[in-house]
């Protein structure tokens, strides 16, 4: 049975197999249903490992990685791959059509239904341009596809999956400011009870989170509203302003 979605980090460490120094160090944190969690950190902090723990591309050395209150590592992969949809920070397309990409994931999904998480993702026009559709030729590694539409067909991609929770990696960042927004928006109307977890760059993705956390060198240094850790924030204040 489809839990909600709860994600829950109980002082997970992890470090890279062959390094001497965790990547992670003592991540205690819960991403609720029907929440954005934001996180935050300069480059190298740490927050892509994070994210990849949950759908177990790597497992945690110490600690526990729960969904609805089960660790990861006791779910089954099929369980795993149902609960979580992640939009990697390189997102990538097969060689394949729009829609045989689109379906990775979402097998049964029908083609109305891609067109939906295409009207989401702010990718219908591109696609009704292109010659065929959703039966678009995309080449291996989609590289016949600007980034941003890449970045766009991935997002589809998950929601395709309607998976109770979704990882956004830096998933916006190749978008123009207004379908930001205009993404962001649609996301919150048609996904509002999932369970949103999402790295991001630029502040205005950050900001209208519920709850902010802030990674430096693999901890948690901070966690609170945008308002919150404008506040009380060394590190946030410094990577908002940058
Ligand atoms: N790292 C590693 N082996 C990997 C991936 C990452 O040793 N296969 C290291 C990186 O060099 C870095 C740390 O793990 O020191 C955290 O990496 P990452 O989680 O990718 O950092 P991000 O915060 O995601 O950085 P960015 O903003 O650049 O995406
Ligand atoms: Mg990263």
């Amino acid at each position: 049975a489809a839990g909600r979605g709860r994600v829950e980090f109980r002082d997970v460490s992890f470090g890279y197999p062959g390094a001497e120094e965790p990547v992670l160090k003592d991540i205690s944190f819960t991403a609720e249903p029907g929440r954005t969690t934001a996180i935050i950190g300069s480059t190298g902090a740490g927050k892509t490992t994070l994210l990849n723990l949950i759908p177990r591309l790597y497992d945690a050395g110490g600690g526990q990685v729960l969904i609805d209150g089960v660790p990861v590592d006791r779910l089954t992969r099929e369980a795993l791959s149902e609960a979580v949809a992640a939009v990697p920070q390189k997102p990538y397309l097969f060689s394949g059509t729009i829609a045989s990409n689109l379906r990775y994931g979402a097998q049964g999904a029908t083609d109305e239904e891609l067109w939906e998480a295409l009207e989401i993702a702010q990718a219908t026009d591109f696609v009704r341009d292109k010659d065929g559709g959703l039966d678009a030729p995309i080449s291996q590694g989609g590289t016949n596809v600007s980034g941003g539409q890449r970045q766009r067909l991935c997002i589809a991609r998950a929601l395709a999956a309607r998976p109770s929770v979704y990882l956004f990696d830096d998933s916006f960042s190749a978008l123009d400011v207004a379908t930001d927004a205009r993404l962001r928006a649609a996301l919150k109307r048609s996904i509002a009870d999932a369970t949103v977890i999402l790295v991001a760059q630029r502040v205005a993705t950050i900001t209208e989170a519920d709850e902010i956390l802030v990674l430096d060198d693999g901890r948690i240094v901070g966690r609170g509203t945008h308002e919150q850790l404008l506040e009380t924030n060394e590190t946030y204040r410094e990577i908002v302003e940058s």
